[in-house]
């Protein structure tokens, strides 16, 4: 497995790689791996003949109250889980190399950015979108891989690669749950044991908004208050969102159908960000 730092050296290795036909499969990833950025992984191998995985922490993806300094990180842990899979290189670039003195540029997508969880993160999405951006200009990746746990991000790369004319496959991979069903998260490293308790509000207010719909309940300002009262009803969360959207186009719902999804994020002790999704009626295998 090559692991490769600077941009020029990875635009050059893919290019050796695209000379003997290969096709490129690209997972972007902040690292600290889990299960779910394995299964994305093994997905991209399903796509791609050659899977390179990127893992860069994005600052600029961060505001200056976020969690930038905490993001858990741990790059030879990192390295020893790739070298298991089916990857033929990792990029792993620097702040400085990423985001050279003179850097100015952005990639912005209007609509989509202001609701969930850009009304409280008004720049994360076009830090997402511009590191994406210039992902795919250095990988140049036929398939691009993403995590559906993060919904409205790739709502978002969706519709910028769509807008850009860009000649990249984007797939989604779907969310990966430990036992109890919290979703794999990064962040979940720093909950302790409390609020971990805490953090299994989330899924289990997806649980309660199937179940309701399940009962006949289609008022979506019904089913977001029952969902906002169970999550409250554990120690230390704070609600940012909790939203029923139409799974297509992401926009909120007032009557809840099957193409209906509920989206949370829910602050647990303030300090750790997490958010969960699933439709009111999940595929099987979610269920
Ligand atoms: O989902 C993530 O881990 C990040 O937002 C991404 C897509 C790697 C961009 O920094």
């Amino acid at each position: 497995m090559e692991i490769l730092q600077r941009p020029d050296e990875m635009q050059q290795w893919v290019r050796g790689q695209r000379r003997s036909g290969a096709c490129i499969g690209l997972v972007p990833t902040m690292g600290f791996f889990h299960d779910g950025h394995l299964s994305l992984m093994r997905l991209a191998a399903q796509h791609a003949d050659t899977v390179v995985v990127s893992l860069f922490v994005n600052p600029t993806q961060f505001a200056p109250n976020e969690d930038l300094d905490r993001y858990p990180r741990d790059f030879e842990r990192d390295m020893l889980m790739l070298r298991r899979e089916q990857v033929a290189a990792v990029f792993a670039p620097t702040p400085e190399l990423m985001y050279p003195p003179g850097f100015q540029t952005e990639v912005r997508v209007q609509h989509l950015t202001k609701y969930l969880c850009g009304r409280t993160r008004p720049h994360h999405f076009a830090g997402v979108t511009t590191v994406v951006t210039k992902l795919f200009n250095i990988v140049q990746p036929d398939v691009a891989v993403f995590g559906e746990k993060d919904y409205q991000q790739l709502a978002i790369i969706r519709r910028f690669v769509t807008d850009l004319n860009l000649p990249i496959r984007i797939i989604g991979g779907p969310i990966v749950r430990e036992d109890d069903g919290l979703a794999m998260s990064s962040r979940n490293a720093n909950l302790d044991r409390s609020h971990r308790a805490s953090a299994l509000s989330l899924s289990t207010g997806i649980g309660l908004a199937r179940d309701l719909y399940r009962q006949g309940e289609r008022k979506a300002m019904t089913i977001a208050t029952a969902v906002q009262r169970h999550i409250l009803s554990f120690p230390h969360t704070s609600i940012d969102y909790v939203s029923l959207i139409d799974s297509r186009n992401l926009d909120p719902v007032e009557q809840v159908d099957v193409h209906t999804m509920l989206a949370l994020a829910v602050h647990i002790d303030g300090k750790v960000r997490l958010i969960d999704n699933g439709l009111l009626v999940p595929i099987k295998k979610e269920e």
